[in-house]
């Protein structure tokens, strides 16, 4: 099982692994935000039981290797900002992000996938990293070409956004391999 960096330093930015006390935080800087939930495949939260939950959840999947979880914060503030989120399966990781709305727009995102692609090509057992995006996703399809992720095509009816709609929306598959 590939273990999985605690901490993860970029330029800016520091990934670290989620831990329960984050909720407070998370739940205050995105977790019930409609723009920021508006594509991604959770509820929004009602309140900060439903980020504790969540956050119980990170450290079990965690502790299994099946999914790991960090938080993002700012080097300089040790603010924590958002959360990117990777889901083993074998040789494959997929991705997921999220970055509460403030912070939007100033290349953060790029700079967090970016340092996780670079980490996890360098695992002897990891081909690919893939993650896909609602097609109307705008700033996510475009962080995804900008570390160089290639599009494969179009996943029709694949992923609920329940803050959306209810019914399966189409998705944008972006990979990167070596
Ligand atoms: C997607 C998200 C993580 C991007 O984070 P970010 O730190 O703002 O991203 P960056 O600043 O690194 O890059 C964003 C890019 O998208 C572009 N962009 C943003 N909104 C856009 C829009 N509506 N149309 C076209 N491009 C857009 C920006 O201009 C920038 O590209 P550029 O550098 O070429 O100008 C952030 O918007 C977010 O958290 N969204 C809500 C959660 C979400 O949707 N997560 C992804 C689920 S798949």
């Amino acid at each position: 099982m590939t273990n999985p960096p605690k901490i993860l330093k970029t330029e800016r930015l520091r990934l670290r692994k989620a831990k329960l006390s984050d909720a407070e935080a998370i739940f205050r800087q995105y977790a019930n935000d409609p723009e920021v939930t508006k594509y991604v495949s959770w509820r929004a939260h009602r309140n900060l039981e439903e980020t504790r939950e969540y956050m119980r959840m990170c450290a079990l999947a965690w502790d299994i290797g099946k999914a790991f979880h960090w938080v993002i914060e700012t080097q300089d503030s040790k603010q924590v900002i958002g959360m990117m989120i990777a889901r083993v399966n074998a040789e494959k990781w997929e991705l997921g992000f999220v970055l509460a709305r403030a912070f939007w727009g100033r290349g953060y995102m790029t700079e967090a996938v970016n340092a996780l692609i670079a980490w996890a090509l360098k695992q002897k057992e990891i081909y690919r990293v893939w993650a896909v995006c609602d097609i109307d996703n705008k700033a996510s399809a475009r962080v995804m070409e900008k570390v160089g992720m290639q599009r494969e095509g179009t996943l029709h009816r694949w992923s609920l956004h329940p803050n959306l709609s209810p019914e399966p929306r189409d998705s944008y598959c972006y990979a990167i391999t070596k």
